[in-house]
């Protein structure tokens, strides 16, 4: 069997480049180049101040600072670094379409074309070409295509090994996977190419864990698993709705259906609506192959998930608005998180942009602190609804680096993000700074109810009633 001595892994965004680090950290025989046209990233990721990484993943740090330079090189040398590998992840991103034939539900495949354009006209020796980035089914079939037609007699071998990684805990998750997958053809060589990338993976994982299949099967295993976990949440979203308006409290109802091992208790928690750049993009990818090939009935009912989700952020948006006696104009209201989950900078799809639009097309003042998230981003997240201008955004919105600055004077806070130190918090102090009746609308379900209503607070939280 080949014995790989090169990576390189095309884009070092938030799946590249901390699967990369590890790949580096567990295989010390292995150089691995992670490059990306974006000449700031690339810096960022070389930057001494490891507090400066593009990605914020607990564990990351520590791992780049072992292997930076040693087996782990970030680049902006692209040819380069696909003419010496002998394996190349494409690891670019997917981003729904915004124009054309599939706008706003297929994924937009134009970077991961360049990509294989790219390894087309560099390479002078073959490779296995690895996607990692999450494809719509049968895009490895695109990337063959335009890989063995360039009649220069590089063998090439695809490969699908989709990254199951949630952010927050990507480190973890690549160091201890549930399984790793491996899709490719079941010619010889296709098998011998899953072998050698199962090898990279049994330096740290046990063989058992890999698990091989066709190239098909592996890229729609992508997809469904993504489906079938966003439907968990808004299946739990669509109950918290029923528990806010009888007596149930919508945490009893998860642990009591969680504890039947068939369902079991993980992704049952009632939230402000799930977000992150996976989870809407892969099931709008699900529905639009579902419709692609006719199958309406199921491209409708992996739909509802989004528009569970949906109905979800809208509520928690017009819940504050009624409470607070249907008017919101002039008023602040200070934002506790932007990301779309704990222990991550990533900004994509979270719920805080789309309940902040709510909020701010009733005139709302907003206030936004979150530990990890730069003003820049906001901002740019809101822009790019094209909602309203950008200069009413940065009169309506602030974003300051202290929660306590930014519950004062409010009229309510708004818990979008479950970031740990919002629980310790002294909530006395910040009941203290604002307008009374002060309100607080806990999004994540991270405070005690109890003590949030015995120091003074009019405390409402998603699945239950006040
Ligand atoms: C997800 C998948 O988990 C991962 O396997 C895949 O590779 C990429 O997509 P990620 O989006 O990074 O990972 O995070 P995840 O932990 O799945 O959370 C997604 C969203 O669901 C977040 O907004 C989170 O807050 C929300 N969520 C999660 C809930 O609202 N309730 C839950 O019980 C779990
Ligand atoms: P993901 O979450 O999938 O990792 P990101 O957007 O964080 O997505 O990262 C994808 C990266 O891929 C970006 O940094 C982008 O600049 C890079 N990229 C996109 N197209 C190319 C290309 N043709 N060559 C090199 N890098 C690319």
């Amino acid at each position: 069997m080949r014995s790989i001595k090169n990576i390189c892994c095309i884009g070092a965004g938030y799946v590249g480049g901390p699967t990369m680090s590890v790949i580096a950290n567990k295989c010390p025989e292995i150089n691995v180049t992670v490059v990306d046209i974006n000449a700031n990233r690339i810096a960022a990721w070389n930057d001494e101040d490891l507090d400066k990484l593009p990605v914020y993943e607990p564990g990351l740090k520590e791992i780049v600072a072992e292997s930076r330079n040693k087996n782990l090189f970030f680049s902006t040398e692209v040819d380069k670094a696909i003419d010496e590998a002998d394996m190349i992840f494409i690891s670019v991103n997917t981003p729904t379409k915004t124009y054309g034939k599939g706008k706003g539900e297929a994924a937009d495949l134009k970077y991961i074309e360049l990509c294989a354009r790219n390894i087309a006209r560099v390479a002078k020796s073959d490779k296995i070409v690895v996607e990692k980035s999450t494809l719509p089914v049968r895009t490895a079939q695109a990337i063959k295509d335009i890989l063995h037609n360039t009649g220069n007699g590089v063998k090439y071998e695809v490969l699908s090994n989709p990254e199951f990684l949630a952010e927050g805990t990507a480190i973890d998750d690549l160091l201890n996977a549930d399984r790793v997958l491996i899709g490719g053809d079941d010619t010889p060589s296709g098998k011998e190419a899953k072998n050698i990338l199962s090898g990279i993976y049994e330096h740290w994982l046990p063989k058992e864990r890999v698990l091989q299949t066709n190239l098909w099967s592996s890229e729609l295993s992508k997809l469904v698993a993504n489906a079938f976990l966003a439907q968990r949440i808004s299946s739990i979203n669509s109950i918290s709705a029923l528990c806010e308006v009888t007596d149930a409290n919508v945490a009893e109802v998860s642990k009591a259906i969680g504890k039947d091992s068939r369902i079991g208790p993980k992704f049952l928690n009632a939230s402000v609506g799930f977000g992150g750049s996976c989870f809407q993009k892969d099931i709008l990818n699900l529905v639009y192959i579902c419709k692609t090939y006719g199958l309406t009935e199921v491209a409708e009912y992996w739909d509802q998930v989004i528009k569970i989700n949906d109905y979800q952020k809208r509520r928690f948006a017009e819940n504050i608005i009624t409470t607070l006696y249907n008017t919101v104009s002039g008023k602040k209201i200070a934002f506790y998180g932007w990301a779309f989950k704990k222990d991550t900078n990533d900004t994509r799809e979270s719920a805080a942009i789309y309940v902040a639009d709510t909020l701010l097309e009733e005139q709302a003042e907003i206030v936004v602190y979150d530990p990890k998230v730069s003003e820049e981003q906001v901002y740019a997240d809101l822009d790019y609804l094209n909602t309203r201008s950008e200069e009413e955004n940065r009169k309506l919105v602030t974003v300051v680096n202290d929660p306590l600055k930014a519950a004062e004077d409010a009229h309510a806070v708004a818990i979008l993000t479950e970031w740990d130190e919002f629980k310790a918090l002294d909530w006395e102090q910040i009941y203290n700074s604002m307008f009374k009746p002060a309100f607080v609308f806990d999004g994540r379900r991270i405070l005690d109810k109890q003590i949030m209503n015995q120091t003074g607070f009019d405390y409402y939280r998603i699945g239950e009633g006040k």
